[in-house]
This record gives C-alpha cells, structure tokens and sequence, in this order.
C-alpha cells in the first residue's frame, strides 16, 4: 500500500485552540480520509510547539512552570481534536525526550557538514515574536526599533550564538524549487518564496544564549537551539529520525504539511534548506491556506477575537462545523467567519438538500415498503440516468478534491444532491404508491434513490464522518469507496435521526445573547473570596419586640460573639435553632434593624414565597470555620 504522510503545524501552547487552529487540523484530517478512500495509508501527525520565550513568560504570569502550562493546553487540544473526530495517528509534543534527542541529533549533523558556525549576534530582537528584526524595520523611539509583525519597540541585544549557513542554499533552494513545481501550493504563494530567495539570503542565528525554555545545543549546552529549528523538526522526529530505522525510510519524506500563509516561510525557505544541511530530502508538498478572520481581522488571540470552537459546538455537530469550514473556505484565499454566513449555509446544504433528501428517501420506503425494499426493481431511462451522471461527477470532484479544493468539489456534489431531490419531486413516488401495478418500479425508484445516496455518503464522508457512518448504518452500507457500490436489495432499512436539526437565525441568536449574559454574570474566584462565610454557633435565640418576622441571635464565631437580626420568625422558633451551627456572612458591614445592631448575616436558601430554609452545618463542626 502506498504511504500518504501529512501533518498539521505544532500548535504554541500559550494559546488555548480556537476556530483557526481547528480549521488547520480539520483539513488535515479532510485529507487523511480521502486519501484513505484512494487507498493510501495514511499516517496524519499533529502536536504541540513547547519551547521558547514566549511560552516561559506566559507561563511565569501564570505561576505555572513551562511544562505544567503546556500540559494544560495539550490537554484541551487533545480534548477538542476529539470532538471534531480528528483521526490523528500520532502527536508530537517538543518537550518529548525522543524529540529532543532527534533535534540534538539533526543539529549536530548539520555542524558537522560545516553549515553551522559559531558567531556572535548583534541586532533587535521582538521578544512576542521570538525574531530578530528586519534591516529595515523602523526606528522608534529611545533607540528601539519597531517590530513589523506585532509594532512593539524592541531593543537592540549582543550574543554569542551559532549561525546556519542559509547563504549557502539560496541557489539550492531555487533550482529545488524549479524541479519541483508543485511544492507549494496554491502557486502564489509559490511565487512569494521564490521572490523572496532570489532577493537574497542571509545566514541565520540558530541559537540563543538568552532563552532558556528550550533544547541545549549539544557541544555548548549553554546555548539553546532557536525554537524554529526544534519545531520544524518535529516532522522528522516523530517518525524515528533518532533511529533512523525502517519507519523514517518509508514515512520520511512527508507527502504534504499544512498550514496557513503565516509560517510559510519557515517551511518553505529555512526548512528545505536544515534538511539539505543535513543530507535529508525536503518534504514533496506544502499546502498554504488563508486565515479565518473574525470582523476582518486575523483571529488570533492578541487582536482578541478569537472564535472559541466550545461554543459553537454547544449548538452545532462537529460534522457541521466541518462541512462549513471546508466548504466555505477557498484555500488561497482568506475567509471570515459570521454567524449569519455559517447558518445560512447549514441550513441550506446540510438541513435542507442532504438531510432532506436522506430522510425523505427513507420516510417513504418505511412507509410504501414497510423499511424494506423488495428484491424486483424495475429502472427505466431516468432512473439510469442518476447513475450515470454520478459518473460524470464524481472524477470531477476527485479531481478537486485531490488539488484540495474542496470547497469547489463539494459545490459539484451539491448540484448533484439537488438533482436527486429534484428527481423525487419529478418521480412522485406518492403518486405510483396509489397504483398498485407500480409497486415494481416504485421499488426501483427508492432502490435508485438510496443508491445514489450510498455513493454520495462515500464522497462526503471525508468531511462528515459521523452523520455519513450513521447514514451508512441505516442503509447497511458496510464501507465507503470511490468505487460505485451497488445496494443490495432486498434492503432492509433501520431508523435515522434528523441528521441537521435545522436551527433559526433567530432562535441562534437568542441562544447567543443568552449565553453571553451568563457569561457576564460569571465571577472570578477571588470575587467569591472577598465572602466571608463562617460557621457560628447560636448561643441565644429571642422574638424581637413589634417585629413578628425578626429573630436576635447572639452568635458564637469562634473568635468573638456577635448579635445578628434574621428574618425568619415566622418559620423558625427560637428554642429550634438554639445550639445548632449555621452560617454567617461574618465581613457584611453592620447595620441597625429596627434600633438593633446586626452584625452580619445567616445564610438560608428561599423558596419562590421566600420561605426560608436556614443552612445548617453538622455539629461538629468548629466555630468560625470558614466556608471555602
Ligand atoms: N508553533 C508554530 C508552528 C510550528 S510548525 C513547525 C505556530 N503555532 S501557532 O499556534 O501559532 O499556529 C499557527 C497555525 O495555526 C497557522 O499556520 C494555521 O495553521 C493555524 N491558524 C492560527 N490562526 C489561524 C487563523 N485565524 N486562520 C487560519 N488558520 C489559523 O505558528
């Protein structure tokens, strides 16, 4: 079998995953199963970028060590790669021990072919970035220097670190590039790297003297290795590049890395040219996309407008989200994201045409046929017909789906799918269900309709795997295939939930602003432990003159008595609750009830008539323990 090997980028794990980062993932994973259908095994890595500066200060923000910050983050990736049915066969993390060792490993290969070199480095550089600036970045203020990325002001540093010949590849790069012409796709962005290296190259400084969140480098342990190099090489070291055993030699190349436009030149420049360094061939293809933005901006969590998939998961399937995100997106170009354009589009592919036309055709063979097609099928032109320009589609959507540019491949599915419910408006099945010498070619009609769903279902399932393995389970589908399955009849037809509920701009809406108020009534927990609540003792109970639902009670909180008014009378007596422990909010400024001072206050839970019912502690409990 012919290996297909795919990755994603290594995501930072200063970053909690959002709409971007799972777009990324979700093609990658589009690709794995269609590949999968063409018959290649496909090995799909996806992980986690560790190291660096950027991730030891957000960590030391957050009084976490590097390693316990990315635990977290890697946890919450994992947790949404499987809600989205990621099928990812392995994840890298950098701060892996085999990574470590094989990044070691690859560095040391390159300085002993000479294309690393020690020297020292002068120049500013972007601390958020993790770069030195550009030549021609523009000066600030104070002597600084403007960082053409994030506009923060950078300061000029001096250190000893090691240099990778870069100068050396320019004109490697350019001849690998001239004999491969597909490396990176879409070509226009091709064109910018190619731009780019004839335009010159300089070497470029590998290590850092000043980062300590990283990778030794192995002779000067001092120093760490520049965190691009480490994250690169992930795609080697996670298939045994430390070994380099039978696994490296089959997986190594890999077939394609994906990413967006925003690390293009990491991959596309300075990556080819560590692998020429160390006598190891580039990988065969880059797929570039654009950005998802949010209000026209790059959704990224500095700009703060990050899209968190969680919520649109709380309404939608991860199918749903899938289909949308591919189909919406062309690849060279950017997409922006808005509620309106993904309902619209929910509504109109997934509710309306494919989930319409699924339950329609198995609505009527449950009811014309008791969920059971018989065996004799009668077909006539136009029933042939359906096969046959399946024919003509489907290579055509292969053919776009294999240059990953689904989102034109499924526009092609779709007219089909419409023709098909086109086809049962014509066919009118209700009508041939009233003549009983139709009966033949009313089977032949449903057999034909749920055919040519069986064939679509195998050309979507990439993209919706879950509702086209239930669609498959409900026509006894036993695989999806490019190949055309026949069904076979007689079919016995099991139950289908409503694959799209279809769901209202407007109720979405409501749905949204309802959780958006919650999330506004949301308190931190130091707001909570500005409360303070204790357990008290009550020592004295007592009606209070003229006031019939007042109690006085003198309070015992471990450290002091205090007296306190609470409006209970009418539903507590005073010998009830003499002795027991209860709970008082013992930081409420004091006030004056009916001339009494009252000098905190009890904790009872109210019913819809506020009938009290007083918070009772155990009896053991000590006074003036607090409640936390
Ligand atoms: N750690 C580096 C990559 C190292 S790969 C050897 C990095 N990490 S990242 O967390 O910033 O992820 C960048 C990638 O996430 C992008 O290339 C893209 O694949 C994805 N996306 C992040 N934001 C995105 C959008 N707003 N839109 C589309 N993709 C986005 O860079």
């Amino acid at each position: 079998m012919k290996k297909f090997y795919l990755t994603t980028p290594i995501y930072y794990v200063n970053d909690l995953p959002h709409l971007g980062h799972a777009y990324t993932t979700i093609l990658a994973d589009v690709i794995k199963r269609f590949k999968m259908l063409q018959g290649y095994e496909v090995y799909l890595l996806t992980g986690t970028d560790e190291h660096g500066q950027k991730i030891e200060k957000s960590a030391e923000k957050m009084g976490l060590s590097p390693k316990q910050l990315a635990d977290r983050v890697v946890d919450r990736y994992k947790a949404l790669w499987k809600t989205f049915n990621i099928s990812y066969d392995k994840f890298i993390r950098t701060t892996d021990e085999y990574h470590i060792l094989g990044v070691q490993k690859i560095f040391q290969r390159v300085f002993e072919n000479k294309d690393i070199y020690e020297g020292e480095y002068r120049g500013y550089y972007c601390i958020s970035c993790e770069f030195y600036l550009p030549e021609t970045a523009q000066e600030g203020p104070e002597g600084t220097r403007i960082c053409p990325d994030c506009g923060k002001r950078c300061n000029q540093i001096a250190e000893k670190c090691f240099y990778f010949r870069l100068s050396a590849y320019q004109e490697k790069l350019l001849q690998f590039y001239e004999q491969h012409p597909d490396f990176i796709v879409p070509e226009s962005r091709f064109n910018e790297v190619k731009a780019f290296v004839k335009a010159g190259l300089r070497d470029l400084s590998i290590s850092r003297a000043s980062v300590k969140w990283g990778i030794p480098v192995p002779f000067a342990p001092e120093q760490t290795i520049y965190v691009w190099f480490d994250a690169l090489s992930n795609y080697i070291t996670a298939v045994n590049y430390l070994e380099e055993d039978e696994r490296f030699k089959k997986f190594w190349p890999a077939d394609l890395h994906i990413m967006a436009k925003d690390i293009l030149r990491f991959h596309a420049v300075y990556w080819p040219a560590f692998l020429m360094a160390a006598g190891l061939t580039p990988p065969r293809q880059e797929l570039i996309h654009g950005w998802w933005l949010k209000d026209d901006r790059k959704m990224s969590k500095s700009a703060g407008n990050v899209l968190d998939p969680a919520i649109l998961l709380e309404y939608f399937s991860a199918d749903a989200i899938r289909y949308f995100l591919v189909r919406e997106a062309a690849i060279g170009n950017d997409g922006n994201f808005s509620h309106e354009g993904f309902l619209t589009r929910i509504n109109a592919d997934l509710s309306n045409d494919w989930g319409n036309l699924v339950s329609r055709a198995l609505a009527m063979t449950a009811k014309y046929f008791q969920n059971r097609i018989p065996e004799k099928i009668e077909l006539r032109e136009r029933e042939k017909m359906l096969e046959q320009s399946f024919f003509r589609m489907q290579p055509e959507v292969i053919r776009y789906f294999e240059s990953y540019q689904f989102n034109r491949g499924l526009e092609i599915v779709f007219d089909y799918i419409n023709q098909l419910n086109r086809y049962i408006v014509e066919a009118e099945p209700w009508n041939l269900a009233r003549l009983p010498e139709k009966r033949a070619y009313l089977a032949g009609v449903l057999a034909s309709v749920v055919e040519a769903i069986a064939n679509v279902n195998s050309l979507l399932w990439p993209i919706m795997p879950v509702a086209c393995e239930k669609v498959a389970a409900a026509i006894g589908q036993k695989q999806f295939s490019l190949e055309w399955q026949k069904i076979k009849l007689p079919l016995q037809i099991q139950e289908l939930d409503i694959l799209f509920p279809r769901i209202e701009q407007s109720e979405f809406f409501a749905l949204e602003q309802k959780r958006e108020q919650e999330a506004d009534n949301l308190i931190e927990i130091d707001d909570f432990k500005k409360i303070e609540l204790v357990a008290a003792e009550v020592l004295e109970a007592s009606r209070v003159e003229n006031a019939e639902k007042l109690l006085q009670l003198k309070i015992d909180l471990g450290d002091q008595v205090r007296y306190i008014i609470a409006g209970i009378a009418q539903f507590y007596k005073p010998e009830e609750l003499i002795g027991k422990k209860i709970v008082v909010l013992k930081n409420l400024k004091p006030a004056k009830i009916r001339g009494l001072l009252s000098q905190g206050m009890l904790l009872a839970a109210a019913d819809s008539q506020n009938r009290p019912f007083v918070a009772f502690l155990p009896q053991e409990t000590p006074n003036g323990a607090r409640l936390k």
